[in-house]
């Protein structure tokens, strides 16, 4: 069985304070995208197979450990996973958090456990997975485990460039603690898609804390806003970025004007589902 994993971009990202558990209360608008990794699930047991070192094989592997969890509910047999990566990991893409949720939407078909079972569980392989399971236009809020669907907001594009930074999301939220919420350019409600209007500000509280911990990344950031004429943002906890072009094309001339040297630029358009089984 197959099927894709959508990574997400945070639109806007809003943290709220801190929490007894020590994450943190956050609320942000979250869309997923087109750009997304195969994952494929064999009846069988053994490491994960995956075309990028940066991802963990082991028990730890965030969609294994999904399979696991549905896979305990009905004492079915063991499966293993292979990922071929398209979503760069430490990006703030939400790659891991994308396979393991559509491991979720897998293993629920493969074991016959219903989806609002299988959706209890992502919750506790990540803060992301949550969002990822619904997909979509979405605001996200808790640590990550209230997700409000909202009405498919598309009718653009993304240019979405991942500098050479990588960011661990602990890393940054613990800067954050340190520098505060702040972001220098948060884009005027003016530039953004019309779908989205109604939805701003759409600022990352995230950003200066990213920015603290890698410098390059403003550059980066300074860069492409200067190439591309308008506002650039940032996803997550970084490092991706990301600005809006009415439409695909207009989206891929701007990734064409991206300096050599970044880990990915790519034309990016949101999508309707956080995953798809294809087969
Ligand atoms: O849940 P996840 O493993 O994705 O979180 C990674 C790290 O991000 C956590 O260890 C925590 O430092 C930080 N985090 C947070 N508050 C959130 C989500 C993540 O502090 N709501």
């Amino acid at each position: 069985m197959r099927a894709t994993a959508h990574a997400k971009v945070n639109l806007a990202l809003r943290v709220r304070g801190t929490r007894p558990d020590g994450y943190h209360e956050l609320r942000s608008l979250a869309q997923s995208i087109d750009l997304a990794d195969v994952i494929e699930v064999v009846e069988g047991s053994g490491p994960v197979v995956v075309d990028d070192p940066a991802v963990p094989i082991d028990d730890s592997n965030l969609a294994k450990r999904a399979i696991e969890a549905v896979r305990e509910l009905v004492d079915g047999p063991p499966m293993s996973v292979r990922l071929t990566k398209r979503i760069p990991t430490r990006a703030g893409l939400g790659g891991g958090s994308a396979d393991a949720a559509a491991a979720l939407g897998l293993a629920a078909r493969r074991f016959g456990v219903d989806l609002a079972t299988a959706a209890e569980l992502a919750p506790s392989l990540g803060s992301d997975v949550p969002f990822c399971f619904v997909g979509g236009t979405a605001v996200f809020s808790g640590r990550g485990e209230h997700v409000d669907r909202l009405p498919f907001a598309g009718g653009y594009a993304l240019g979405l460039v991942v500098p050479p930074v990588e960011l661990s999301t602990a890393a940054v939220f613990a800067a954050y603690a340190r520098v505060g919420p702040g972001d220098p350019a948060p884009p005027p409600a003016a530039t953004l898609p019309p779908s989205l209007r109604d939805l701003a500000p759409l600022g990352n509280d995230l950003v200066s804390a990213a920015l603290a911990l890698a410098p390059a990344l403003g550059e980066w950031r300074a860069e492409l806003s200067s190439r591309w004429g308008r506002p650039v943002s940032m996803s997550g906890s970084g490092s991706s970025l990301f600005a809006f072009f009415t439409d695909a094309d207009e989206a891929a001339a701007a990734v064409d004007e991206v300096p050599p040297g970044s880990r990915l630029a790519v034309a990016a358009q949101p999508v309707e589902r956080g995953w798809a089984i294809e087969s």
